[in-house]
């Protein structure tokens, strides 16, 4: 007999709730509203099915459902997939997020079969598979994208074989550069950012499905088995851990924004470049937008919003870090918000990368403009300096020398090269017609030798090498 000081249960508990055994009240529909994912995490959804098809396989391998059950649910989900790709399927905030979405629908069609899926199953380690899953597809793509980008500078680099530009440090006149060693400079960094993902990856691939809330299972489950059916490189070892880590999230997106800043950087860089002032390059027209009150302009907005979105992938990381700070042991609700940052930090460098490949192949140098000025700023001072170290001249003594010289040249309003031999001479006592070899700016470019270096055979070199690495068949 129950005793009448027993809870009794209440019409209005939460009964479509996959938790509303325990509850006595109804969520408040403000509540509803206020802690949903779904209007965001169902980005998730073929990851999870995904998960689901797997964790249910395992179920029946381990005998805690049988093969048919399994093979039921998996075809029930991928009916629920094609609905939800057809943009078919019905969402409602009442349950939560896309994982009691999918749940739901199983269940629905299925009855206890589809109430089965959830053994040795919590929401906390199923939303951190699912979310690997989809780091992991993203780095995928992410990196497929970054080889076209590396791929376009290369191009570049090759269609601008023999150009020389001025380099610029503290954005002032430097030293003379080949535009191809200047371009294959974004393929280094890129390179570096490809790097940092594949490295990430490996931690992103680890798989904490069968942590369960955070204790694990009593149910004999094979975790393996799940490792192998998702392509996972490792289980992840420790259950508390497995279902709260999100560091392969931050990681992410700080891979992510250092990639934007270099895409800032380029950006920031190709800005001046494309000025009335420099007139280095010139962009393609379909990649820049005009004013709706000066008929004249031109402006680079695509560089702009590159270069303004690494913004946000800045402030992801931030949040992130901030969000996981102070955290007590394990799952705690707070790790929702992760979500929408690691999206957006994704979605902001896919669409960067779609537009900034097909940007560099339209993009061309204004060779007469650069070639009509190179001369001026005394790009070869370093290069003469060198020539009189190459000579036996201590290099403080040669940088003082030459230092003299270009003050001699920038009172006359000259080049280096326009000094005659008499006004050398008067700086520099050994002076000899043999060291105009290493004067004018192709002539600088052309006397490099170390590794590494603007030299155009270290640059041909170099572009033999990027060839290879990216997969472009070499020139007949
Ligand atoms: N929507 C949740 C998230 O994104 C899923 C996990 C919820 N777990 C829980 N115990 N309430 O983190």
């Amino acid at each position: 007999m129950p005793n009448s000081a027993d809870p009794q249960p209440d019409s209005s508990a939460p009964k479509g709730k996959a938790w509303g055994g325990v509850f006595r009240e109804p969520t408040d529909k403000r509540v509803e509203l206020f802690s949903e994912s779904v209007s965001f995490d169902r980005r998730l959804a073929d990851d999870d099915i995904d998960g689901s098809i797997a964790h249910a396989q395992m179920l029946a391998h381990c005998g805690l459902m049988t093969v048919q059950e399994a093979d039921a649910i998996a075809h029930v989900l991928e009916e629920i997939r094609g609905e939800i790709h057809a943009g078919r399927f019905e969402y409602t905030v009442s349950k939560e997020d896309i994982h009691l979405h999918i749940e739901s629908a199983l269940t629905a069609r299925l009855g206890d079969t589809g109430r089965k899926l959830h053994t040795a199953r919590s929401r906390n380690d199923q939303v951190a598979t699912d979310l690997r899953l989809y780091c992991r597809r993203a780095i995928d793509r992410l990196d497929r994208g970054l080889v076209e980008l590396q791929r376009a500078f290369l191009g570049m680099a090759e269609r601008e074989q023999g150009l020389v530009i001025p380099g610029y440090t503290h954005l002032r006149r430097a030293q003379p550069l080949l535009a191809a060693h200047q371009l294959l400079a974004w393929c280094e960094k890129l390179g570096r950012d490809r790097e940092r993902l594949a490295d990430c990856r490996r931690r992103t691939n680890v798989l904490p499905l069968g942590s369960g809330a955070l204790a694990g299972s009593s149910l004999p489950i094979d975790r393996e088995h799940v490792k192998e059916s998702l392509g996972f490189e490792a289980v992840a070892a420790n259950s508390v851990d497995g279902a709260s880590d999100r560091d392969f999230a931050c990681e992410l997106a700080f891979v992510v924004s250092l990639c934007m800043v270099h895409l800032s950087q380029w950006a920031e860089e190709w800005i001046l470049y494309s000025t009335q002032e420099f007139g280095f390059i010139r962009l393609p027209e379909g990649f820049c937008t005009g004013s709706s009150i000066m008929p004249q302009k031109i402006n680079p907005d695509v560089l702009e919003l590159i270069r303004g979105k690494s913004a946000r992938a800045i402030g992801n990381v931030q949040a992130l870090l901030v969000l996981l700070k102070g955290l007590p042991t394990a799952y705690n609700r707070d790790l929702q918000e992760d979500k929408e940052r690691i999206f957006d930090s994704i979605d902001t460098l896919e669409a960067v990368l779609g537009v900034a490949a097909p940007l560099v192949e339209g993009t061309s140098f204004d060779r007469p403009r650069i070639t009509a000025t190179l001369e001026r700023g005394h790009l070869d001072a370093t290069s003469l300096m060198e020539a009189l170290i190459a000579q036996g001249v201590p290099q403080r003594t040669a940088h003082e020398t030459v230092g003299h010289l270009v003050r001699r040249a920038m009172t006359r309003g000259v080049s280096l090269a326009e000094l005659s031999d008499e006004e050398f001479s008067r700086d520099y006592a050994g002076w000899n017609g043999s060291l105009r070899g290493a004067l004018g700016a192709s002539r600088a470019v052309e006397r490099m030798a170390s590794f590494g270096s603007t030299a155009p055979a270290a640059v041909a070199e170099q572009i033999a090498v990027w060839r290879r690495r990216l997969g472009v068949a070499v020139a007949p």
